[in-house]
């Protein structure tokens, strides 16, 4: 009898010790808790919170493992006039990432989108638009060889219906301004991972079947592309949503040869109406993040955004969108505390 008692009582400690540990193991950041599982969690950056708004900073520090500069890499950022470079609010983000411990991927080399008006005026056939790309390219990467561990080389190039976007690159250089872009990002810094970034590619369409393609294509004859960067920019109304088909693109990318990452992750809500809209946003941030974790090539998972009001869908869409992991408080939601429950076990 008194053996049983004995029995008893460890099988009680041993199961307090093992809640005491899982809880304080579950009060760890994300970053802490995804270390085991070689994934960087990452956040956008903005220069403005960063360095004014105490709160956006400690979430910004304690959380995530790798930062994306949200606005302060884009063309029009680093080099409103040409041949004038403006570097310093991306390298004080750079800074104290590096103060931090904290990997930086750069946003972005090579977009339709954020140009300064002077390459509209400028880029006027395929010798001055190739020449303004690649003095950009080089120039930027260059300055921070060392310091940006990958880089969006060439943002969202492709439309739904799987043609190529309509942009000054496209109409002066034609397709090739895409692995020209990669090659002179890669002369640039050796090291640096390059990815091509777009939304919606996350399932098989007429779109990411085109960009597969053509990715697959470029990279057997010898361009240097890494991998592919999924945005996904969810809308938690959105009925089509699939985790089996997103778990069957992640693989689809991996057996290509092609490092996978989800680079912008939000789940807007204003398009919604259910009665537990938190519980539909936290189940679409979790179900992505198991498939990153299950899928070895998946590097990164990264959130656009620190808090709900210093998000884009906020701020240009919808106040009710409310995408993000902390609310306009600073306050976690429900999709936080997933995440680190499906990186705890
Ligand atoms: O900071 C200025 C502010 O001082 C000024 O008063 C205000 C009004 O002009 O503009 C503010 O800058 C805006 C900035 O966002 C910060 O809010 C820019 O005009 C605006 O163009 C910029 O939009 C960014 C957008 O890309 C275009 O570059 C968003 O923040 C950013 O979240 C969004 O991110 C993109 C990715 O780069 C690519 N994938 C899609 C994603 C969402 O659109």
């Amino acid at each position: 009898m008194k053996k049983k008692w004995i029995i008893t009582g460890c099988a009680v400690v041993a199961v307090a010790l093992l809640i005491l540990g899982g809880t304080r193991m579950y009060q760890k950041p994300l970053k802490v808790l995804a270390d085991n599982d070689d994934v960087y969690i990452g956040s956008s950056i903005r220069y403005e919170p960063l360095t004014d708004n105490p709160v956006y900073r400690e979430i910004a520090v304690t959380e995530f493992s790798t930062w994306t500069p949200e606005n302060a890499m884009k063309m029009n950022a680093l080099q409103p006039v040409r041949g004038q470079f403006e570097f310093e609010e991306a390298d004080t983000i750079v800074a104290m990432a590096e103060e931090h411990g904290i990997r930086v991927r750069g946003h972005t080399l090579v977009w339709g989108e954020s140009l300064p008006g002077w390459v509209h005026e400028q880029a006027v056939d395929a010798a001055s638009a190739k020449q303004i790309l690649k003095e950009h390219i080089q120039q930027v990467v260059s300055h921070y060889r060392g310091k940006v561990d990958a880089w969006d080389v060439v943002n969202e190039a492709w439309n739904e219906d799987g043609t190529l976007r309509d942009t000054i690159w496209l109409r002066t250089i034609g397709p090739e301004y895409i692995p020209l872009a990669f090659q002179w990002t890669h002369e640039a810094d050796p090291e640096a991972e390059l990815y091509y970034n777009d939304f919606e590619n996350e399932v098989s369409n007429s779109k990411s079947e085109a960009m597969l393609q053509a990715l697959t294509e470029w990279k057997e004859q010898g361009v240097p592309i890494d991998g592919i960067g999924m945005q996904m920019h969810l809308d938690a109304a959105d009925p089509r949503f699939s985790p089996t088909a997103i778990e069957e693109q992640f693989n689809r990318f991996a057996e290509a040869g092609f490092l996978v990452a989800v680079t912008e992750m939000d789940v807007k809500l204003q398009n919604l109406h259910s009665d537990n809209p938190a519980e539909v946003q936290a189940r679409r941030f979790d179900k992505v993040l198991e498939i990153c974790l299950k899928t070895p090539s998946c590097r990164e998972y990264t959130v656009w955004g620190i808090k709900d009001d210093v998000s884009w869908v906020t701020q240009q869409e919808s106040p009710e969108g409310r995408p993000l992991l902390f609310d306009e408080l600073g306050e976690p939601k429900e999709a936080y505390h997933r995440l680190k429950r499906t990186l705890l076990f």
